[in-house]
Parts: structure tokens; C-alpha cells; sequence
């Protein structure tokens, strides 16, 4: 214990450190990013010690040469949904046809094909299924992944599933949210008090989450029943985040901020009275472009929501109908083609701002203090984070300031 806290180690070679400051960054101060050149990195006990010119830089017991490449905070990926079983590539032929992603779940197919699925397997196969999942998207640079439940319906599905994430956790850095995902076709009301009355008082005391997210939507939860949820999930001690203006904006975005939920997802629906009201509120909007990508949707705001002021997020939204997407660097990029961020928007939204939607003010920063979670690209270029499209722009992941070997 004791030589762990001391291990130090000096990071040279470093063509260019970036990095938002840390925190939550809203509007402009989003694109206000700290670039060093010839840099070095001092990581002591797993945290940074210190940032600065090389030259400048303190003796420290080891040194690491990275030979020089940029280096940028690890990426934080505040919205998945890793952990399922089964296919929706039936789904995925049937949309290339022609029909819709709300027309499939409405049929009893979509979410509900991968509910059957995933309430049908074993732990052990859940933790199995998720694993590679989870190593694909950590070899592209998330160092910190949001986890779901939402595809187990019956409580004890629900349950298997957040003790899945629970046992990744001794391989990967997870934040585990219970996701209130789609009703079961009959006894709406009933299922939603006992989400209240069992499940959520049930998960928090066994501790197997810190959120609580619900999906509201037509197809699924409505505005009155996605409060009932969070405030029972507040009551419990757990945070509140929400699916919401994914097809309609039914006033999710509104209950959202009035709940000071720690996240408003989606948002592809969103237009200006949503907008203000992110802009006036903590609330961190979270874009998914990969949905956007997949189903062919809208592109949420996200230029208007930066431009109004408000905290915007990236995730990848990792599932097997909305978002078949592993990589978070890919995110970025997506973001800024298909939401008109601009590169050095999208690293804040990718990394302080994702953290900040899951409550966490120690990481996406490279500044004293915060969690030594940083990536060594192959550019000296920073910019080539957000460019590359299916390439692979970070060459070393660090977490603690530990190199991991893929
Ligand atoms: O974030 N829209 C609701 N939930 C997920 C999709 C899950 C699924 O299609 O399996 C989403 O897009
Ligand atoms: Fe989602």
C-alpha cells in the first residue's frame, strides 16, 4: 500500500498536452482548452503531482519516454448499455427495409427481443457477453464507462444484471446505473410502484447502483411516471437521470432540470424551450451521435446547446439497437459531424463534462489532483483524436497512471 502511494513517475516526450480545465465547462468555456507543448506529466500514487514544460519538469524515481505523441485526458463514456444478450440483427434488416425503430418495439420486438434474451441468461454468461464489449471500448481510450441495467424487466433480471457490472468492476472502472427501461405490455401502474416500492429501495441498500435512469417516452414511460421513479430513487440516496426527447419531447428535458437530475439524455427531439431550460440548469445534456448514425434520427442540438450555454456530454450509448458502437474516440468524432461541436468542444464534452454527468468532479483533466486516467495518441496532434473515422487514433491507455497492456 505504502509503495504504491509513492510510486512516481515522470511522462516525457510529449509533443503536445491538451486538456480542459477540470470541472463541468458550459458554452464557450467548453472550446477553452489548455495546449503545452513539449510537456511532461508527473504521476504520483496514481494521480497527476504535476503538468508543465518539459524543460521545468521535477526529478521523479522513474521516467516514461512516450516518444513524442500528444496526450489527452482519458475519455469518460457516461451513457451504455454493455451488458445484454441475444441479437438484433433481424431489427437490423428490417429497419434497412424500411421499418421503423419505434414500429419494432411497439410490435413486441426491439428493446423487448433483447429483454427475453438477457432475462434468460446466467451471471456468468452476462459477465462474459459484456467483457469484450467493455475491453473495446477501453482500448479505444474510455478509461471510465457508465453501465446500465434495463434489459432484465422482471426484478430479479434487473438485479442479475447490475451484479454483472458489479463483478466487471474488479477489470474495469464502471459506474453502475438501474435503468426503468420499457413497462410490461399489462399492469403499467403496478409495475411502476413496485419499481418505487421494491427494486429501487431493494438495489440501493444492496449498493449495486448510483443512478437511477428512466426512459421517457411514448413507447414507454410517461413524465408522471419517470417522476414518481426519480423521486423515489432520490429518496433512496441515488441520483436521477433520464432518457428523454429521443422521438417526442414530452417534457422530459422540463422534469429533468427541475429534478436537478445529474443527466438529460438523447435530446434528438429537443428544440429552443429545451434548450433554455438546459442552458439555465446544472443539468449536464448528454448527445448520443451514434443513435443519430444508426437509426437515421435528427441530430440533437448540440451546437445550439453549447452556443446557449448549457454543460454538453458525449456517450457512445453502447447497445445492440440504437447504437452498435464501441469506440469512444468515434464518439467524438461523431459529434462533430453530426452535432456541429467543434473538436476541442467535443474533448470537454468527452471527458470533464461525461464525468460530471455521473457526478465524478476527479477525472477528465490533466491537472493536479485528478485521477492519472490519460491516453498517448499515435499523432503529435491532438486534433487527430476527433478526425480519424474506424481508425484507431490513441496508441497507450493510462489508468492510475498504469499503462494498460491490451
Ligand atoms: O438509449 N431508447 C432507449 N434505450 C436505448 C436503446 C436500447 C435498445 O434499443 O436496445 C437508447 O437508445
Ligand atoms: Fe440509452
Amino acid at each position: 500500500m505504502r509503495g504504491a502511494e509513492l510510486t512516481e513517475t515522470l511522462f516525457t516526450g510529449i509533443a503536445q498536452l491538451v486538456t480542459p480545465a477540470p470541472g463541468p465547462q458550459r458554452g464557450a468555456g467548453m472550446r477553452e482548452l489548455t495546449v503545452l507543448p513539449d510537456a511532461a506529466l508527473l504521476v504520483r500514487g496514481g494521480v497527476v503531482a504535476w503538468v508543465g514544460a518539459e524543460r521545468d519538469a521535477p526529478a521523479a524515481a522513474h521516467t516514461h519516454g512516450l516518444g513524442g505523441v500528444a496526450v489527452v485526458p482519458g475519455l469518460v463514456d457516461p451513457h451504455t448499455h454493455a451488458v445484454w444478450a441475444g441479437d438484433r440483427l433481424r431489427d437490423f434488416e428490417a429497419r434497412a427495409a424500411g421499418v421503423s425503430y419505434e414500429e419494432l418495439l411497439a410490435r413486441g420486438g426491439g428493446i423487448r427481443s433483447t429483454v427475453r434474451a438477457t432475462a434468460a441468461a446466467s451471471q456468468a454468461e452476462l459477465v462474459a457477453l459484456a467483457r469484450p464489449r467493455l475491453q473495446a471500448l477501453r482500448e479505444s481510450g474510455a478509461t471510465t464507462v457508465e453501465v446500465k441495467s434495463g434489459y432484465g424487466l422482471d426484478f430479479g433480471a434487473e438485479v442479475r444484471m447490475l451484479e454483472a457490472v458489479r463483478e466487471l468492476t474488479a477489470e474495469f472502472t464502471l459506474m453502475p446505473t438501474l435503468l426503468i427501461h420499457v413497462p410490461p405490455t399489462e399492469g403499467h401502474g403496478e409495475y411502476v410502484q413496485a419499481v418505487c416500492g421494491d427494486l429501487i429501495p431493494e438495489v440501493a441498500r444492496a449498493g449495486l447502483a448510483t443512478a437511477v435512469d428512466v426512459f421517457c417516452e411514448k413507447e414507454a414511460f410517461s413524465v408522471v411516471e419517470t417522476r414518481a421513479i426519480l423521486e423515489a430513487a432520490k429518496f433512496h440516496g441515488l441520483t436521477a437521470k433520464l432518457h428523454a426527447d429521443q422521438f417526442h419531447a414530452l417534457g422530459g428535458v422540463d422534469l429533468a432540470c427541475d429534478l436537478g437530475a445529474l443527466s438529460v439524455d438523447h435530446l434528438e427531439a429537443s428544440g429552443e424551450a429545451q434548450i433554455a431550460a438546459l442552458a439555465a440548469s446544472d443539468t449536464v445534456a448528454i448527445l448520443l451521435p451514434g443513435v443519430t448514425l444508426h437509426l437515421g434520427l435528427p441530430a440533437a442540438p448540440g451546437r445550439a446547446l453549447v452556443d446557449a450555454g448549457a454543460c454538453v456530454a458525449v456517450g457512445s450509448d453502447l447497445n445492440p439497437g440504437s447504437s452498435p458502437v464501441f469506440s469512444a474516440p468515434l464518439v467524438l468524432a461523431l459529434a462533430v459531424r453530426l452535432n456541429g461541436l467543434t473538436p476541442a468542444e467535443a474533448l470537454s464534452a468527452g471527458t470533464v463534462n461525461a464525468a460530471a454527468a455521473l457526478g465524478l468532479r476527479d477525472r477528465g483533466a490533466l491537472a493536479p489532483g485528478q485521477r492519472a486516467d490519460f491516453l498517448a495518441l499515435h499523432s503529435p496532434d491532438w486534433r487527430d483524436l476527433a478526425f480519424a473515422l474506424g481508425a484507431r487514433p490513441v496508441r497507450d491507455v493510462f489508468v492510475g497512471g498504469k499503462e494498460l497492456t491490451p
